[in-house]
Order: C-alpha cells, then sequence, then structure tokens
C-alpha cells in the first residue's frame, strides 16, 4: 500500500484494553516468509486501538488491501470520521482540549465539563463527528484511558487525574488518516470479514482475552460478552479460516498460567501451533498488578496451502 507522502508514523489515537505494542516482534516472527515477500491481503477482525495494524501496514508495503473491523460502532465511527473528515474532528477537540485546559485548577468544573461530555457521547444523538470527537474526549479524560460501558451501552468511566492531557493530537490524527484513506473500515461480528479473504491473505485475530481470575481481566469493550461460547465460535472461524489456506495469528490470554489444569486452549486449538509468550499488561487499576504475564500466540501452518494455492 503506497503511503510515501507519509513522514510520520501514525500510531493508535486511543488507549483501549489489550493495546499489542509489547508484542509486535513476536507478532513479525509469526508471519511467514511466502507472506512477508509477496502482496498480500491484511484482514483484522478485532482491531481495537490498532497497535498490530498501524504497525504491520507501515512496516509493508506489500499489503495490496486492508480490512479492518470491530463490533464496538463508536470506535468504527471514529476510525471513519479520522478516515474522511479530519479536519473538522481535529477543529472539534482544539476547542475542547483549550476549554478543558483552562479549568485545569478548578476541580469542580473541571467535572463538570468531563460528565456533561460523557452524557451528551452517551446520548448517540450528536452528528457523527462530534461522537468521534466526545469518543476521543473521554478516552483522554477519563480514568486510566479505559473504556467500559453498562448492559445499556453507555460509557460509565469516571474522570480520570491527568492535570493536562493532550486531548488533540493533531499530528498523528492527521498521519492516521492517510493510512486509513485505501483501508477498507467495518463495524460488525469478526465471522464477516471472511468474505474479504482472497488468495494470500494474512489475519491476525485479537478478540477479548479470556479472563484469568474473576477479577483480573477486564473484557466490556461492549455490552455483550465475549464468553466461552463465543471462544469456541472463534475457535472454529479459525479451523475454516486455516482450511481455506489462509494464513492467521490470534492472540489470547493464556489461562493455563494461572491454573496449570486449565486446558482450554490447549484443547481447543490442539490442532494448531500454540505458544507463550511474555507480554506485559498496564491497562490495570493496581498497580502491583501491572506485571508480567505469559499470553498465547496461537497460528496455523498455512504456508504449504498458500503456495498450493498461489501456483
Ligand atoms: C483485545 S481488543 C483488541 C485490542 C487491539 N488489537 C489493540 O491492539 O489495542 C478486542 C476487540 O474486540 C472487539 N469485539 C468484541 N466482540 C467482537 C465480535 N464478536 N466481533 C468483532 N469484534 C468484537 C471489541 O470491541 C474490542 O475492541
Amino acid at each position: 500500500m503506497d503511503i510515501t507522502r507519509i513522514n510520520k508514523t501514525a500510531k493508535p489515537f486511543i488507549k483501549w484494553a489489550g493495546g499489542k505494542s509489547q508484542l509486535l516482534t513476536e507478532i513479525d516472527n509469526e508471519i511467514p516468509n511466502f507472506i512477508k515477500q509477496n502482496q498480500f491481503t491484511y484482514i483484522e477482525p478485532f482491531v481495537g486501538a490498532g497497535a498490530v495494524f498501524f504497525w504491520i501496514i507501515q512496516k509493508y508495503p506489500n499489503i495490496n488491501k486492508a480490512i479492518i473491523n470491530d463490533i464496538n460502532s463508536d470506535l468504527i465511527n471514529t476510525y471513519r470520521i479520522i478516515k474522511e473528515n479530519v479536519e473538522k474532528l481535529i477543529q472539534l477537540l482544539k476547542i475542547w482540549e483549550k476549554e478543558y485546559h483552562s479549568l485545569q485548577n478548578n476541580i469542580h468544573e473541571k467535572k463538570e465539563y468531563y460528565y456533561s461530555k460523557r452524557k451528551l457521547f452517551n446520548k448517540r444523538q450528536s452528528d457523527n463527528i462530534t461522537q468521534a470527537a466526545l469518543f476521543i474526549f473521554l478516552n483522554r479524560t477519563c480514568y486510566n484511558g479505559l473504556y467500559r460501558v453498562n448492559s445499556k451501552n453507555e460509557f460509565n468511566v469516571p474522570i480520570g487525574s491527568y492535570k493536562k492531557p493532550m486531548i488533540c493530537d493533531e499530528e498523528n490524527l492527521l498521519t492516521v488518516s492517510e493510512v486509513l484513506q485505501n483501508v477498507t473500515i467495518l463495524c460488525g461480528d469478526f465471522e464477516k470479514t471472511l468474505e474479504y479473504s482472497e488468495n494470500n491473505t494474512l489475519f491476525y485475530l485479537d478478540p477479548p482475552y479470556k479472563p484469568i481470575s474473576d477479577t483480573s481481566s477486564f473484557n466490556s469493550y461492549t455490552n455483550k460478552d465475549f464468553d466461552d461460547v463465543e471462544q469456541i465460535r472463534l475457535a472454529k472461524f479459525c479451523e475454516k479460516i486455516d482450511s481455506l489456506g489462509y494464513k492467521w495469528i490470534l492472540s489470547n490470554s493464556d489461562v493455563k498460567g494461572k491454573n496449570p489444569n486449565d486446558n482450554f486452549f490447549d484443547e481447543l486449538y490442539g490442532k494448531f501451533i500454540i505458544k507463550r509468550v511474555l507480554a506485559k499488561r498496564n491497562i490495570n487499576a493496581n498497580p502491583n498488578k501491572r506485571g508480567e504475564l505469559t499470553e498465547l500466540l496461537i497460528t496455523n501452518s498455512a504456508y504449504e496451502k498458500i503456495v498450493s494455492i498461489a501456483q
């Protein structure tokens, strides 16, 4: 994909639980040379903040098509507005940044400002540009940059303690916008992305992780839980894309690390290659729990099938 006009590196424009910056090298090592050395289609069905997507699309100019998807419609609206209407988005964010910073010494007014923006966001009656700006504003100013909604899909994270948070990262938004120009942005269930696959396709799948304990893991990106039934549906999807000859790489939590008898993923992905890699997580309210954990990187070996399709 020709993104040579861009001098800067585009990076995630929001903080999102499960960011993958720590695992980029490990993920890169799993991409077969056959894919790296040819034109390929890149599909990311659970894009979130897109740490892997931004990195991969700028690293591999031989990506001829890129498709990103997420079920969170507020997130996807923001991607689309950055792609199509970034100037207006920046205008709005700049105004709010100025207003918010001017209140930095007045906790009471600052709180009022934050909660009025949260209320406005939750009404979901503003135009798409305003909704996208609210999404970014809340992400930058809320507690710990967390995204969490209740069962009514209302964003319910309290105000964060940042004194002067950067709300409008203009340079990055412009760079992200350029990167997105040739990217297909979808909003829906991960299974729908399959129809965008072509001969040489790489899927990177980063679903909501299976919680490793009742309290430890964060899983509320949407008002529907990604429970074990969903994890099983996803594994079936991976089997299907494997049988079609596409390469996939999937991340998930290592439940066995916490409980050696928990073979959930080892059984579910028994046919595939399961690696345990070290990863640091940083979205945890308790700093003592922001330690090192192992995570799973699971891959299929579609290399030979891809070669035979290509021939
Ligand atoms: C772990 S996050 C992705 C993290 C991301 N790759 C990053 O680097 O920040 C998982 C994402 O899956 C999305 N999701 C949950 N259920 C989904 C579904 N059925 N289909 C597609 N996306 C879904 C959530 O909205 C969330 O953004």
